[in-house]
Parts: C-alpha cells; sequence; structure tokens
C-alpha cells in the first residue's frame, strides 16, 4: 500500500513536472511566423506548386461599424471555417515579418494605376504612416516612373508606368540586357489595352510576347529568379465610370473577354506560367460596388489583401522548399 502510495505520488509529481516542462516548451516554441519569416530573397525560383496556393484567395470581408452616421469600415481575414483554409495557415503580415521578408530587396512593380494602388499597399507595410502619405501625393494621377528607397531595410521600391502589356515586355528585356533583376516583379496592364487599343487580338499577342521575355529572364543558368505576379484586373461597375468613353470601352463581357485572352496566354502559374496572379476582380467584387466610387479603382482593402497573398505565396514557396 505505502509503495503504492509513493509511486502515486511520484507519478502525479512527475505529471505535474511534465506538464510544467511541456507547457513551457510550448510556450518557447517558435510559432509559424518566427519559423518561417526569413529573408526570401536567396531562395531558387518559385513555381507556385504547394497545395496552398489554391486557397490563397478564400478570404471574406466582414464589417466593422455599422453606424449610420458614419461609412462602413471593412475589414478581412481568411476563411478559417473552412478546414483547407484555416490548415494552410495563413498569416496577415505586419511591418516586422514583412520588413525580415523584403529587407535589402527590389521590388518592382510596373504597369497601369491598379500596379499603383498594389505598390501603395506594399509601400504602407514596410515604410512609416507620414511617407507613405509623401508618396501617395507624389503619384496622385502622375502617369510616370516613380522609386523610391526604404531606408529602415535597404529595400528599394519602383513603380513603372507601363499601362499597356507591350511595354511590360520591352521592360523584361531591359532588365534582361542589364544583366540586373528584380527580387520581385508584379505586373499588370489590360485597361488601356481595352480602353484605347480596341484589339484583343493583339492583346493576346502582347500577352504572349511578354510570357516569351519572362521565360528569357527565368531560364539562363541565374540561381536566384524574380517572384512573379500578375495583378489582375478589376471587376468594373459601368454605372459607377466618369467618362462616356469609358463607360462604352470598359464593359464587363469586354473584361472578361479579355482576362480570357490572359488565361489562354500561359503567362499564369494556373496555366502552366510563371506568374502567380492576384485576383484583383475576385477580390474587389467580394469587396463590392461600395469599395469604388469611379467604378475601376477599389478601396485600398481590396490592393491590401492581394499584398497579402502576394507575401504569403512566397512564405508557402518558402516553407516548401524547406520541407522537401
Ligand atoms: C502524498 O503527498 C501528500 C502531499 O502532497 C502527502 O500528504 C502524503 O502523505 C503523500 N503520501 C505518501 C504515501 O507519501
Ligand atoms: C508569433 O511570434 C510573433 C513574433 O515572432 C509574435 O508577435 C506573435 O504574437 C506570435 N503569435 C502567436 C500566436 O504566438
Ligand atoms: C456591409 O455593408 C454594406 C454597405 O452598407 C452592405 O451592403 C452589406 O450588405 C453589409 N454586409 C454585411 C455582411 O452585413
Ligand atoms: C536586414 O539585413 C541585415 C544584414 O543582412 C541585418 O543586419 C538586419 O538586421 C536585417 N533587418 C531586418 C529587419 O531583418
Ligand atoms: C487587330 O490587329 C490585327 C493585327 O495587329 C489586325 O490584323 C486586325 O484586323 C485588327 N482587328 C481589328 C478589329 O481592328
Ligand atoms: C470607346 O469609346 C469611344 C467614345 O465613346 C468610341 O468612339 C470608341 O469606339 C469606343 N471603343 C470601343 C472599343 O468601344
Ligand atoms: C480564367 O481562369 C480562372 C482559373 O481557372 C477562372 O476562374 C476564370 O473564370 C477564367 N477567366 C475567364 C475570364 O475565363
Amino acid at each position: 500500500m505505502a509503495w503504492w502510495h509513493m509511486s502515486l505520488n511520484k507519478t502525479v509529481f512527475f505529471i505535474c513536472v511534465l506538464f510544467i516542462i511541456l507547457s513551457v516548451g510550448v510556450h518557447f516554441t517558435p510559432n509559424f511566423s518566427s519559423i518561417s519569416i526569413i529573408s526570401l530573397l536567396n531562395g531558387a525560383s518559385p513555381n507556385y506548386r504547394n497545395p496552398c496556393i489554391d486557397f490563397l484567395h478564400s478570404i471574406e470581408y466582414k464589417n466593422r461599424t455599422e453606424c449610420a452616421d458614419r461609412p462602413v469600415e471593412k475589414t478581412w481575414s481568411w476563411m478559417q471555417s473552412r478546414p483547407r483554409v484555416a490548415t494552410c495557415e495563413f498569416k496577415k503580415l505586419k511591418k516586422p515579418d514583412a520588413s525580415v521578408m523584403l529587407n535589402r530587396s527590389w521590388v518592382v512593380f510596373a504597369g497601369d494605376s491598379q500596379t499603383r494602388l498594389g505598390m501603395i499597399s506594399l509601400l504602407k507595410l514596410v515604410e512609416l504612416p507620414e511617407r507613405v502619405r509623401k508618396v501617395r501625393e507624389d503619384l496622385a494621377k502622375l502617369h510616370t516612373d516613380y522609386s523610391t528607397f526604404v531606408d529602415s531595410i535597404g529595400m528599394k521600391l519602383d513603380f513603372k508606368w507601363k499601362p499597356y502589356v507591350r511595354r511590360l515586355s520591352k521592360l523584361m528585356l531591359e532588365f534582361k540586357k542589364n544583366k540586373k533583376y528584380p527580387d520581385i516583379i508584379v505586373m499588370g496592364a489590360g485597361l488601356w489595352d481595352m480602353l484605347y487599343e480596341n484589339n484583343v487580338s493583339d492583346y493576346d499577342a502582347s500577352l504572349r510576347g511578354l510570357r516569351n521575355s519572362l521565360q528569357d529572364l527565368n531560364s539562363k543558368d541565374r540561381r536566384v529568379q524574380p517572384h512573379l505576379f500578375w495583378l489582375g484586373m478589376p471587376t468594373l461597375i459601368n454605372s459607377k465610370l466618369k467618362t462616356e468613353e469609358k463607360r462604352h470601352n470598359l464593359t464587363e463581357p469586354r473584361r472578361i473577354r479579355y482576362d480570357n485572352t490572359v488565361n489562354g496566354s500561359k503567362l499564369l502559374n494556373k496555366f502552366g506560367g510563371p506568374c502567380l496572379k492576384l485576383d484583383i476582380q475576385l477580390l474587389s467584387e467580394l469587396c463590392g460596388p461600395q469599395c469604388t466610387k469611379d467604378g475601376l479603382h477599389y478601396d485600398e482593402i481590396v490592393y491590401d489583401i492581394a499584398i497579402q497573398i502576394m507575401l504569403n505565396a512566397m512564405l508557402i514557396e518558402s516553407t516548401h522548399k524547406t520541407h522537401f
């Protein structure tokens, strides 16, 4: 009996000790963020093969305030109620993590005003609010290139005004010629082709040209290749467009035809291409017509989400590679 009581006491004691060790251990085990957030700029070429890539756009918006006198403020999250989305452990990155990821990087946004909004969303993640405000002012409505440097992490961020796809191809050839490649390239164009060129077969040819120029960029014996993203066109709210020309030319049926062409061009990862699509059309549609004033440029939250999707895609790729 005595022995039994002794050992029971001991057992209880050991269980308690074990419990404490475990809980301390769990407490100090690095979580998802601290394990995987390392600078992503020395990895091999990304190919977006991780199954979680398919769930990156499974997001939902919520209304934060419902006061009658104030506009509805939206928030968003990944659909944690969906088990497959939850297991992917997507994470909204904040400044410290984003700074580690983008430390000493060269990031280029090239395209139209949609892409420019994407650039602002990325800048917001790593730069001081007053500097972001300044850049936002500098950039407003300017059809021009822009370059900025985030001193705190030595990050170079360029915006290249390339509203037509064929100008994107030229830019890629410039990178090749100079043998200097950005770490991340986010591209997107189509609205100007729709509005001013009105020839979908020309658009198709430009996209194929771009795809070829990217293959040049991604082949050869370069160990480190840029992470490539395609920032898609938004959902068009025709009744809100500001000019007759836009209302006439920028319709949803035409947008779908142009997007179909992008699908067919093999530019996108889903169709065997090198770019991961940031689906602004989906993100803007989910946000709804109240998220745009001019039927074309949406509230910043839409582009913020696109940037979080982009960074999570890069994280997934990097953890995938360390596991296999
Ligand atoms: C078991 O531990 C309790 C206090 O923790 C003590 O009062 C009791 O005498 C112990 N029993 C034996 C058999 O040692
Ligand atoms: C994960 O670690 C980061 C810092 O590395 C911390 O800010 C965050 O709160 C942690 N998250 C959890 C769920 O513990
Ligand atoms: C959020 O607010 C918008 C605008 O007022 C409204 O149209 C929408 O139905 C609301 N969504 C939810 C889920 O309450
Ligand atoms: C950026 O990299 C430098 C050197 O590689 C390092 O000293 C610094 O701590 C890094 N900063 C961040 C925010 O990761
Ligand atoms: C579109 O451009 C191609 C070649 O650039 C031309 O052959 C074709 O006729 C044009 N289509 C229209 C509708 O203008
Ligand atoms: C675009 O709009 C202008 C002005 O309304 C019109 O002349 C032109 O034909 C339109 N282009 C297309 C493709 O509908
Ligand atoms: C392009 O492909 C995606 C993915 O398969 C699909 O969801 C989308 O509807 C396609 N877009 C068009 C315009 O066909």
